[in-house]
């Protein structure tokens, strides 16, 4: 039976950049016949100090046959990002225009800041970078929460050439101190702390037990830079002055004040934000950069436990940002987009800093929860700001649709034009809530696949173009070419089901991994020669629609974080009592997938509650709360091949309680299946 195609609403459809699937699918054809074509022309609405030469636009290998994997977009040009970004839009008049609303925890907490305020503060903190003795190809370590100093940081960096590397705010301070360790980072940028609901969190002890591990392995942070975020707003007086805009306007900070918690400071190390800006210059020439410069570095779980340093570059990342902002939420100049991201992850860097400033777009930084202070706090935001993009994560709609539609139906979203979805498939149930409630059957729905790897929306329906199909990425954005193989490497044509590869680079996509072009060769291109392999599956229908299947590698996606089978099986062994440990994903109905472990504890052992909650505790503090595993199950054995390696698949099958686990007949030992499908009835 076909599925139920949901058309652009005609309005949206009557204005939007891309308005037809005709119109898509010759843009789309250019974009991959001729990508010289298609981008050099995107190009030139950007500012470049040095242009492209015509015979390098484009060069790459994808094949390891043929020698090294490479990608090249646009050799032989220079610019600088936050000149892009920046002064291109105050000298073309839009200095007085809002980039970024700020909206704290506290609804009583706003602010906002201009594009010229912005460039100030972005060339002020750059020139504290400087003095600081930081220089072009540098790497900045950044960890900080949902504020606007964060992004002030990030282009700073830009601004001058240093390679940032942001580190999501709720990693422990371990993982800070790998990521940190990995990267030789120069300089780490802070804050003192910050509120998530109702909760409190140190950031600056996190960081100071990350410097001190870091230290122990003999790399040696030499400044780190702390905005006191807690202590603005506990007092309102000094919030007027901060750095972050709020003396241009209509803003305020909350008078409820706090005590604010002693935090670790180490004179040598150690400086405030804001007694370093206060007598910095607030004009920086930028630093011209050539295409292919690194411009960040972004962790992500890789399938070996070890995180992954993935490295975007200059010019590409930045016609790719811009070029899926513009199409994919169809912006336009009056627009108010909210992308409800954190920046520590891919979807803030693009979608929060990156895409919205290239387009000169407003656009809102939120410092909260979606629970705090009322579980309608996002509709409560859309309302207040008048917001028509909204962006957000399967795990977040499934967990406000539990509240019920009041809360929603409370709000006036009748603003909403394009809503976004990201991190995971997004269930029909959870798409037709936010379609029919949310956007009120006629907003259209971007449903976005991509990585942390692609920089951006490689398959996403356009909204003013695309037919949508509750739950499918849809169809490939310009310049990319998605293909199908079967296990041996195949092509699937039409209709079916496989890996989902890539045929050719589109801009934005990653050249490398950090200090690791082995590991870069053999992750995404020695399963399949010739192609980007994305360690996802997905199905093509019959009208062509692509659809995601889930992860076929040992990745795991709990409310859209990635991460690894060995990362959390390694946390667990190096507990006393565990002798061997096995993680699985397992259907949760609000975050997608949740974490099962199998545990065999050590001769002797026991396994009882206190041990089980002594490993969720464990893993909670050594990756992040966001990684806590949902059960902890004795096993007294695990299923393995002769040859030792443990069969997922048929954990994953009893995690589930699906008794039809298929064949078995590899196992060294098949009686274990059924030993833990009895034990499974005891947790
Ligand atoms: C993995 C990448 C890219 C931003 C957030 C996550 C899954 C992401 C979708 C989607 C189905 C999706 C994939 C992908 N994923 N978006 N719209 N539909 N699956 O970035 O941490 O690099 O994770 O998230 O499995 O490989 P990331």
């Amino acid at each position: 039976m076909a599925d139920k195609l949901y058309y652009p609403h005609p309005e949206l459809a009557k204005n939007a950049y891309c308005s037809s699937l005709e119109q898509y699918r010759k843009m789309h054809e250019i974009s991959v016949k001729n990508p010289q074509e298609f981008w050099s022309e995107i190009a030139k609405e950007f500012y470049w100090e040095t242009p492209a030469t015509e015979d390098k636009f484009f060069s790459y290998n994808f094949d390891l046959n043929k020698g090294d994997i490479f990608i090249k977009w646009m050799e032989g040009a220079s610019t600088n990002i936050s000149f892009n970004l920046l002064d291109k839009n105050v000298k073309s008049g839009n200095g007085d225009k809002i980039a970024f609303y700020w909206e704290g925890n506290d609804p009583d907490d706003y602010s906002r800041l201009t594009y010229r305020k912005l460039l100030e503060e972005v060339c002020r903190f750059a020139n504290v970078l400087k003095s600081k003795g930081v220089t072009k190809g540098d790497r900045v370590a950044i960890y900080m929460p949902m504020i606007l100093e964060l992004p002030i940081a990030m282009l700073a960096c830009t601004r001058i050439g240093a390679v940032h590397s942001v580190v999501f705010g709720g990693y422990s301070s371990d993982s800070l101190a790998e990521r940190i360790m990995d990267s030789k980072a120069k300089i780490l940028i802070t804050t003192d702390g910050v509120w998530r609901g109702e909760k409190l969190l140190i950031l600056k002890s996190i960081c100071d037990e990350a410097l001190k591990k870091v230290k122990k392995n003999s790399h040696e942070v030499e400044c780190c830079i702390v905005v006191a975020h807690l202590r603005r707003l506990s007092s309102p007086q000094s919030a007027k002055s901060d750095s972050t805009g709020k003396t241009n306007g209509v803003n305020g900070t909350s008078d409820n004040a706090f005590d604010i918690p002693e935090i670790p400071w180490d004179d040598d190390r150690d400086c405030w934000w804001h007694d370093e800006v206060e007598d910095a210059e607030d004009k920086c020439y930028p630093v011209w950069m050539n295409a292919e410069d690194p411009l960040f570095i972004l962790y992500t779980s890789g399938s070996t436990g070890k995180p992954k340093g993935v490295l975007h570059t200059t010019a590409g990342y930045l016609i790719y940002a811009a070029t899926t902002f513009k199409y994919v939420f169809d912006y336009h100049p009056s627009d108010v987009y909210w992308c409800t991201a954190d920046v520590g992850w891919i979807t803030g860097h693009t979608y929060v800093v990156y895409g919205p400033l290239a387009n000169g777009a407003t656009s809102i930084i939120f410092e909260g929860t979606p629970f705090y202070p009322e579980n309608d706090r996002y509709w409560a935001v859309i309302d207040k700001y008048k917001v028509t993009q909204f962006y957000t994560a399967p795990t977040a709609i499934r967990s406000l649709m539990k509240f019920g539609d009041d809360l929603v139906k409370k709000h006036d979203l009748s603003t909403l034009k394009v809503l976004g979805s990201v991190g995971e498939p997004i269930n029909a149930e959870a798409w037709l809530w936010f379609y029919n409630l949310v956007g009120h059957g006629k907003c259209s729905i971007s449903d976005t696949f991509w990585q942390t790897e692609t920089g951006g929306h490689v398959i996403t329906p356009l909204p003013g173009a695309t037919p949508m199909k509750p739950g499918a990425a849809s169809f490939p954005f310009f310049g990319v070419l998605p293909e199908i193989l079967d296990e041996d490497g195949h092509l699937v044509e039409g209709e079916g089901e496989g890996y989902l590869v890539f045929r050719q680079p589109w801009p934005g996509m990653m050249r490398t991994l950090y200090g690791n072009h082995q590991r870069f060769q053999s992750t995404y291109f020695d399963k399949f020669h010739g192609y980007y392999c994305t360690g996802d599956g997905a199905r093509r229908d019959a009208d062509g629609y692509f659809w995601i299947t889930g992860r076929v590698d040992d990745m795991l996606n709990v409310s859209g974080h990635l991460m690894s089978t060995a990362e959390v099986e390694s946390v667990l062994t190096e507990h006393s009592s565990v002798a061997e440990a096995a993680v699985v994903s397992k259907p949760h109905p609000v975050k997608g997938q949740c974490l099962y472990c199998f545990i065999t504890p050590n001769e002797g052992a026991k396994f009882d509650k206190k041990l089980q909650d002594e490993l969720k505790k464990r893993v909670r503090e050594r990756i992040g709360p966001f990684a806590q595993p949902d059960v902890v199950q004795y096993a007294p054995g695990l299923p393995k091949t002769r040859s030792g390696k443990i069969m997922r698949r048929i954990l994953r099958k009893i995690a589930a309680g699906d008794r039809n686990v298929g064949d078995i007949s590899t196992l060294a030992d098949e009686s274990i299946v059924n030993v833990l499908f009895q034990l499974r009835s005891q947790v």
